[in-house]
């Protein structure tokens, strides 16, 4: 940090999400976006004047931002697949990492970029999980490291879109690696592991299709922008059954299109306890026979789309200034790669699909 009190950073890929970063690194105060890069001629150019940042500051290749500019941290916001090679590079440059969701497209690059975070020693490496700082979840998470469950056995990771494919870039192989799965069953994961005291997965038994989206007539639009049923190449939905080392299990059910309003909220089931999402409820009835008590937690007030996109950038930018660890578990977020490699390979194969948590 060149001043001690200011965390300059560089923007890697100026598409949707950039402008997302920019526009809440702007609300903390001692934050300065200094560059960005894009490989789209004049994408970069584009974003720094919207951003303010100096014209020479703005690059097609990441790697003149990485060298030509002084910076402590980068946000990374290219599309999945291009997540890995940016940061490496980053890391390798001494740079802290923000990362967009997912880790990686694929295990081979989650575990590449996680080599990479352990050799650059003390370089934070945070997927940006923003829920994760929604008041719900705070509270979740502290309830379960409290031991209210007792030792929880089994979960449901569940996100469920009725009708939401994003079209553009989040439908192609080359670009998204996968679908729903990569796209917002990764939140579900990521929330359930950390309730689940982040076991390791041992195998995966799973299906996916994408079976609505092909059979979809006209154009549809979605953040990626508009697309057709030809367009799609990855899931829309995928359900998987995934065991742990420590003998617990979850299901996960994730979608971006299904006949149906609801596929049910998260939960958790432990020895003492058991506790739900959506809203944050907990049911216990430990110790007092058969008395069941369920509190349905009343005074969550930071839920907005935009308190926890706060809450994330100042986390991470806090983080850089005051030299302390990822406030994300960079080793949990990896299981969630791990997670999903198991998914793939199962759906593919249509059998159980083991899986290592080793990079
Ligand atoms: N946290 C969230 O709520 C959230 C929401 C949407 C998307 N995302 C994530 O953000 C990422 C980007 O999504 P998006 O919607 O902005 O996609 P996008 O396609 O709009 O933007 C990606 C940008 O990356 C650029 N790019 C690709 N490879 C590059 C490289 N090697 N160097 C420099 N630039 C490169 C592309 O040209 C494009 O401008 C994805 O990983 C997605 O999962 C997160």
């Amino acid at each position: 940090m060149s001043d001690g009190k200011t965390v300059k950073v560089g923007i890697i890929g100026a598409g949707k999400i950039a402008h997302v970063h920019a526009n809440f690194y702007k609300n903390v105060p001692f934050v300065e976006v200094v560059g960005v890069a894009d490989i789209v001629p004049g994408k970069a150019a584009e974003a720094a004047k919207a951003w303010g940042v100096p014209a020479e500051n703005a690059f097609e290749d990441y790697r003149d931002l990485l060298e030509k500019v002084q910076m402590d941290a980068v946000s990374i916001c290219t599309f999945n697949q291009a997540h890995r090679a940016p940061t490496v590079d980053a890391l390798e440059a001494g740079k802290h990492i923000l990362l967009e969701k997912p880790m990686a497209a694929t295990f081979e690059d989650a575990q590449a970029i996680m080599r990479a975070w352990k050799a650059a020693g003390d370089r934070i490496l945070m997927v940006g999980f923003q829920p994760d700082f929604s008041s719900e979840h705070m509270a979740a998470f502290d309830i379960v490291r409290s031991g209210t469950l007792g030792d929880v056995y089994y979960g449901e990771a569940v996100t469920c879109r009725r009708w939401g494919i994003p079209g553009g870039t989040f439908m192609k192989k080359w670009s998204a690696g996968a679908g729903t799965l990569v796209d917002t069953g990764v939140y579900a994961i990521h929330t359930m592991l950390t309730l689940m005291g982040n076991p390791k997965p041992v195998a995966v038994s799973a299906m996916t299709t994408n079976v609505l989206g092909k059979a979809y007539k006209g154009v549809g639009y979605g953040w990626g922008g508009a697309w057709k049923a030809e367009d799609l190449e990855v899931e829309e939905f995928a359900s998987a059954f995934v065991r742990f080392e420590n003998g617990a299990v979850m299901v996960l059910k994730t979608s971006w299109a299904v006949n149906a309003d609801s596929m049910g909220v998260p939960f958790v089931l432990g020895t003492k306890g058991g506790l739900s999402l959506e809203p944050l409820t907990v049911y216990v009835n430990q110790g007092l026979g058969d008395l069941n008590l369920t509190s349905t937690v009343k005074n969550l007030e930071h839920q907005s789309f935009d308190t926890q996109w706060i809450g994330k950038m100042t986390a991470f930018a806090e983080a850089v200034r005051d030299g302390k660890p990822s406030p994300i578990d960079t080793e949990a977020v990896f299981l969630v790669n791990v997670v999903m490699d198991g998914v793939l390979r199962s759906a593919e194969s249509g059998f159980e699909a083991r899986v290592k948590a080793s990079y």
